[in-house]
């Protein structure tokens, strides 16, 4: 039996990070971690706050999807206060800490598909939702929240069962969420450093990319383009090839391999 305290004290204890989960609310079961974290930074809490919930009833994706978190997942959201400039790499960040806890806890290889969404062997098993709140030119907070499928047996939930997977069924085994919590913690904020060093860690993000080079559809907004997913820029933005010739810059969106 895997243990799953994911209790503040436990997540914390003899965690290696300066900051990132120095401090971590917890809840057994919360609508969203989003919105708890965004009060908390509303109110000036510290940099690398944690809030984690056990289970969430109103989780809540990007564009604005329902983002499904029961018992066996993990879902956090953890407060920042970077520069404007890092805004745009955060996504890179989140998306990165994840595929590295991944292989390091659970062995398991994944991959990135624009933006920052992360799939084992073509499934989604972690979103990443950031939030933020910006005034000119000084974030008052972002908000990096991580839900992740660790020990679902994703033919419960038929509805996402063909599009998602977690750890578990991918391993065989339940896995430990306080050890991913931990190493996540870690990994966020070693790279935050490295940003704040003058590091870049777009290059790992794109090489990471599984959507580069693959034929494309991509929602955004009201329009949706068609064409192979050439390269991504610095700023995160996708470069999309249309047949024609022609490259459109993407800079949000929902991508659907066609090939
Ligand atoms: C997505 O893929 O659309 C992003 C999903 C993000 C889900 C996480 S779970 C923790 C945090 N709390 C939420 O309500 N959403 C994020």
């Amino acid at each position: 039996m895997v243990e799953n305290n994911l209790s503040p004290g436990s997540i914390a204890s003899n965690l290696e990070t300066h900051f990132i989960g120095q401090r971590v609310i917890y809840y057994p079961n919360l609508a969203s971690t989003m919105d708890v974290a965004k009060r908390e930074a509303q109110q000036g809490a510290a940099e690398g706050t944690v809030v984690v919930a056990a289970e969430q009833t109103a989780g809540r994706g990007r564009l604005k999807r329902a983002w499904l978190s029961p018992q066996g997942s993990i879902s956090l959201s953890v407060i920042l206060h970077p520069s404007v400039l890092y805004l745009p790499s955060l996504i890179m960040l989140a998306s990165l800490a994840v595929v590295h806890s991944i292989e390091k806890v659970a062995g398991l290889k994944s991959q990135v598909k624009w933006p920052n969404d992360v799939l084992i062997n073509g499934k989604k098993v972690c979103g990443v939702l950031i939030e933020n709140e910006v005034r000119g030119d000084r974030v008052d907070y972002a908000i990096i929240g991580l839900g992740i499928n660790v020990n679902l047996r994703l033919s419960d939930f038929p509805e996402i069962s063909s599009i998602a997977t977690s750890l578990s069924d991918e391993l065989g085994r339940n896995v430990s969420r306080l050890d991913v919590i931990r190493c996540l913690l870690v990994e966020i904020e070693r790279l935050y450093l490295t940003l704040q060093a003058g590091g870049s860690i777009y290059e790992e993000w794109r090489d990471s990319l599984m959507t580069l080079g693959r034929k494309v559809h991509v929602q955004s907004e009201e329009t949706i383009y068609q064409g192979i997913a050439e390269s991504v820029a610095r700023d995160g933005s996708l470069l999309l090839r249309h047949s024609d010739g022609n490259l459109t810059k993407i800079v949000a969106g929902d991508v659907t391999l066609r090939d």
